[in-house]
């Protein structure tokens, strides 16, 4: 019995993480999920697992929290999900941002370092990299990290840091994935597909940003899950000396299915696979200040070296994922009574002081 600790858990990427594991792993894990229930937790994620988990509601920057959990439950493996991850409402509080993505990751890292793990995943995202010139094909690990929004600048500055806990700590291991866009269940109806989806369920328009030309590279949950779990379960061995002017030398993935659209074609596709006409059902708003346009990775690194491959085409995932908000229309609506609207009107917001 291997004993697993995934934080972040009660969030979208984090409850589709433990679902599956507890189906790859069966009854070889014993599963610790974290989760401090902040804007985007919710509990009912874990609902259908709810008698196969311990659940801990605990904060990631807390190091006097984790290093308890920790030492009660000594873990084999750690995946660490826990962020905060809306683009949008990181403008508008950047500082819990920083939190629990640069703060908590080292946390975390720590963590593993006072207590130590077989092997310990950092998730992070592809929008480190930042915004990808025209002219350039994708980003891959030798890329360097170019941040420019207040999110994916405290998820670069948490990277740093595990990269040097990487390198400053070689009996520590500690791996790190990038991934692209996902999509898929549970996902909360702030980001683009489930708000269009819950969206045109109650009779209103999607609402697409600017001219909707954001160009986005969209990986189905399931599959980035299985990448984790390959990246956490891989024998890598050590980090090689030469990494500290190598940067792909690191045991750090990017994991894609290259597979580009933008975000204008994604929301026509949720209007049209609920039968309704794009032209009618899509409005656009004033755009969010400072959105990238367009970022595309290449995972080759971990195709060829750990054999992983996305299983899911985009249409198919696509058209499965809206029939699951249609059939989960009890799991949006509790979150929707709890929160209210969940869109983001950027001429009514201001982002300066009040
Ligand atoms: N959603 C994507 O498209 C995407 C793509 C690539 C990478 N990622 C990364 O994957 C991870 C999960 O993303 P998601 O989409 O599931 O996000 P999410 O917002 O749905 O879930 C994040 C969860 O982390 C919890 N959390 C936040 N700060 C915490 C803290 N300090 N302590 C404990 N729990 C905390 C939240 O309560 C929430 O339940 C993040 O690290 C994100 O950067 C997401």
């Amino acid at each position: 019995m291997s004993v697993y600790l995934v934080t972040g858990a009660a969030g979208f990427i984090g409850a589709n993480y433990v679902q599956h594991l507890l189906e790859w792993e069966a009854s070889h894990a014993e599963v610790i999920a974290v989760d401090y229930l902040g804007f985007a937790g919710n509990q009912a994620n874990l609902d259908s697992v709810a008698d196969r988990v311990v659940f801990e509601k605990a904060d990631i920057a807390d190091l006097a929290a984790m290093e308890e959990i920790y030492r009660r439950y000594r873990p084999d493996y750690v995946v660490n999900f826990a962020a905060e991850s809306h683009n949008d409402r990181a403008i508008l509080e950047p500082s819990a941002f920083m939190r629990s993505n640069a703060l908590g990751a080292q946390v975390m890292a720590e963590c593993s370092r006072l207590v130590p793990v077989r092997a310990h995943v950092h998730v992070s995202t592809i929008e480190v990299y930042g915004e990808l010139p025209p002219r350039d094909r994708w980003f891959t690990e030798r890329s360097p990290l170019n941040a420019k929004t207040p999110y994916s600048a405290a998820k670069a500055a948490g990277d740093q840091i595990v990269r040097a806990y990487m390198q400053t700590y070689p009996n520590l291991d500690i791996r790190m994935t990038h991934c692209a866009n996902n999509y898929g269940p549970y996902q909360l109806p702030e980001k683009l597909i489930p708000l269009a989806v819950t969206n045109l369920l109650r009779g209103r328009k999607v609402p697409v940003y600017g001219d909707g030309l954001q160009r986005r590279d969209w990986l189905h949950v399931a599959d980035h899950c299985a990448a984790v779990h390959r990246v956490l379960h891989a024998d890598l061995g050590p980090v090689p000396a030469q990494a500290a002017t190598a940067p792909e030398l690191l045991p750090v993935f990017d994991v894609s299915a290259r597979h580009e659209v933008t975000n204008l074609d994604i929301a026509r596709r949720v209007v049209t696979a609920l039968g309704l006409d794009p032209e009618e059902w899509i409005e656009h708003i004033p755009d969010r200040p400072n959105h990238d346009r367009r970022y595309l990775i290449d995972p080759e690194k971990i195709e060829t070296r750990l054999g992983w491959r996305p299983e899911r085409d985009f249409d198919t995932g696509l058209t499965e994922t809206v029939e699951w908000y249609v059939e989960h229309r009890t799991w949006w609506e509790r979150i929707l009574e709890e929160k209210g609207e969940l869109g983001f009107d950027w001429s009514m917001v201001s982002q300066g002081p009040a």
